[in-house]
């Protein structure tokens, strides 16, 4: 959501800017723009749209300098405009401002603004801190910076450059993640380290409060109390490439490549010599965990569907009862949380506000917070009082993949060490379950060589009006990732239903010809969901079977089937949402949609 990118240096502002900006697309936005300092002042340009219709605009009309910002835009308060673009400007446009987040005293701020007359160009929140820079500005950007800072309320990562000061910009950070990058004779500040990673591996979170001074020499960070703040920073071990297509047409499908790598990464750097698993970062004593009589999973979209699939894991070998909750409705459900409870928080970005707003409240409650995310020493990270790191890599499609099933993975490692830790779990099956969780990885790879039967399916859904996913048990809730997956990319009507309700109302969306796909892998299950199978077939369904390879009753009740190999049952979700995920993408390309950036949808959801 909105990326931001600021520099200063000896290279060309406008192409570092914009080729952070193309590594933030993923984050989701609606228009682009950018404004820059040099021999001719403030230049600047921003549109409504993708950034390609910026950067042709360049193309003709570059902008040159060497310090400048770049934002691209998800718009929260105003249209997608090219008014309401990024940077705002105060009124002589000396000044220039982007900003992720929400103001959230800004009707306030602008009836002050307007009483001292000045004029607003946008209907955004952000342009009232153009003008309160503008209303404080004496010469000292810095200065000016912590005066705006304490008349703002909100969320923000904010980066102001001023025409008088070409040498320097500010960065402000409350709830919005910025990232500075470590330069010689020149630095950066990026929502994001792909953004920056072409030109240095050496980076540093801002922390909520914190003010960056950035200059092409040195960047100095002060605390709310405007006290120099000695930042470590730290080397990116990743490489640009794992942030890039590679050779892949989409992101979306390199990443569902990369889960097999994902799943082994994510394990084989836990296990210990003696083949138990170590979670590091997870400082759990056997008492603390004796103590809980309780576990909260809070989580928003896929995430929290990877904490359904995780309940499943921790109640049945760690007999601990485990709530989910969407992230987005527990802080004002006054949920069950005291100093008994484990608070599982789940999140690929790290970054999400509903979720890091329920980690608070939790935290506030007296629980412990285990946070699992993929990104390292993001906001939930820091906040927590353990993380299980996910080593999926960057995930760059808004339709996250590999971020499930490696978070599937985490669950299961955490739902084994509670067990071993109540000896719910005998060493004999601890030890199997572990091995058959490394062997996932391998038998993912095999199944990801042959996508031909998920393009069939996608030819024979693509032009439906509606699809409907069912399941029972463990199933249900893959059948509710995969529904997901598919509205939110190929924007079909997509809805997902325990097989065994749907006769209590939802059967009668069902006719001729309606598209069912059934997850069915659960072996207690399987004649019970051939039941269900049967009710919607005598109904007119076309049925898609998703079930374990020897299946033959399944093949017997559905019009066509995809096997997955049979693991155990507590393990295949990790398997059986794959073919879902390929459904998504094949029928979403067949369809000429844009797979990776989806309408309406941003990576990184920083606002409530
Ligand atoms: O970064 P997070 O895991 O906290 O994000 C949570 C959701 O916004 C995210 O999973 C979203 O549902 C995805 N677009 C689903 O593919």
């Amino acid at each position: 959501m909105c990326g931001i990118v600021g520099y200063v240096g000896h290279s060309n502002a406008q192409q570092v800017i914009i080729s952070g900006l193309e590594k933030l697309e993923y984050r989701g936005y609606d228009s682009a723009g950018i404004a820059v300092i040099g021999k001719n002042g403030m230049e600047s340009a921003k549109f409504k749209g993708r950034l390609s219709v910026l950067d042709n605009y360049l193309k003709d009309h570059p902008l040159e300098g060497n310090i400048g910002i770049g934002h691209t835009r998800w718009a929260t308060h105003g249209v997608p405009s090219d008014e309401n673009a990024h940077p705002h400007f105060n009124q002589d446009k000396t000044i220039a401002v982007i900003h992720n987040g929400i103001i959230e005293n800004y009707l306030e701020l602008k009836a002050m603004l307007l009483e001292k007359g000045y004029q607003f160009r946008s209907q955004t929140d952000t342009e009232v801190v153009a003008h309160l820079f503008d209303l404080y500005y004496d010469g000292d950007l810095l200065k000016t910076a912590f005066k705006v800072e304490s008349e703002i309320r909100g969320t923000y990562a904010i980066l102001a450059i001023h025409q008088d000061s070409p040498h320097e910009f500010v960065a402000l950070r409350c709830e919005a993640p910025l990232v500075i990058g470590y330069g010689k004779g020149e630095n950066f500040v990026a929502s994001d380290i792909p953004a920056v990673l072409e030109y240095t591996r050496d980076v540093a979170f801002l922390e909520n409060g914190e003010i960056a001074h950035v200059t092409a020499d040195n960047v100095v960070v002060y605390n709310t109390k405007h006290e120099v703040v000695r930042k470590q920073p730290f080397t990116v071990e990743w490489t640009l490439d794992a942030a890039t297509k590679g050779g892949y047409d989409h992101f979306m499908l390199k990443e569902i490549h990369e889960q097999p790598q994902g799943i082994r990464d994510t394990i084989n750097t836990r296990m210990d010599a003696k083949g138990y698993i170590k979670l590091d970062d997870i400082k759990l004593t056997k008492e603390d965990i004796a103590k809980f009589d309780k576990i909260y999973v809070v989580a928003c979209g896929t995430a929290f569907h990877a904490g359904c699939v995780g309940k499943y894991a921790i109640e049945k070998l760690a007999r601990i009862p485990v709530m989910c909750d969407i992230a987005s409705e527990f802080r004002y459900q006054d949920p069950f949380v005291d100093d008994k409870t484990l608070v599982i928080v789940v999140s690929q970005s790290g970054e999400t506000a509903d979720t890091l707003a329920a980690l608070r409240e939790a935290k506030r409650k007296g629980a412990r917070i285990l946070s699992i995310t993929n990104v390292v020493g993001s906001s939930i990270a820091r906040e927590s009082d353990d993380v299980f790191y996910t080593w999926a890599g960057p995930e760059v499609a808004v339709a996250s993949t590999k971020a499930y099933t490696t978070q599937l993975v985490a669950f299961y490692m955490i739902a084994l060490n509670l067990a071993l830790a109540k000896n719910t779990i005998n060493e004999k099956h601890y030890f199997e379950l572990i091995d058959q969780l490394k062997q996932t990885a391998d038998i993912l790879e095999e199944m990801l060589k042959d996508d031909s039967r998920e393009k069939e399916v996608a030819g024979l859904i693509k032009d439906k009006a509606a699809l409907f996913y069912l399941g029972r048990g463990v199933d249900m809730q893959t059948a509710k990732e995969m529904a997901l997956k598919l509205k939110e990319i190929s924007y079909i009507y997509a809805e997902s239903f325990a097989a065994g309700e749907l006769k209590h109302g939802p059967i009668a969306l069902i006719e001729n010809g309606t598209p069912v796909i059934a997850v069915s892998t659960q072996s207690a299950m399987v004649e019970k969901m051939v039941s269900n199978i049967q009710e919607v077939k005598a109904r007119g369904a076309y049925v898609i079977g998703i079930g374990c390879e020897g299946d033959s009753l399944l093949a017997s009740v559905c019009d066509k089937v995809i096997y997955i190999p049979r693991v155990d049952d507590l393990l295949t979700p990790l398997l059986s949402v794959v073919p879902g995920q390929l459904i998504a993408y094949h029928t979403t390309c067949m369809k000429g949609f844009d797979v990776d950036k989806p309408r309406n949808l941003a990576k990184s959801v920083t606002v409530e």
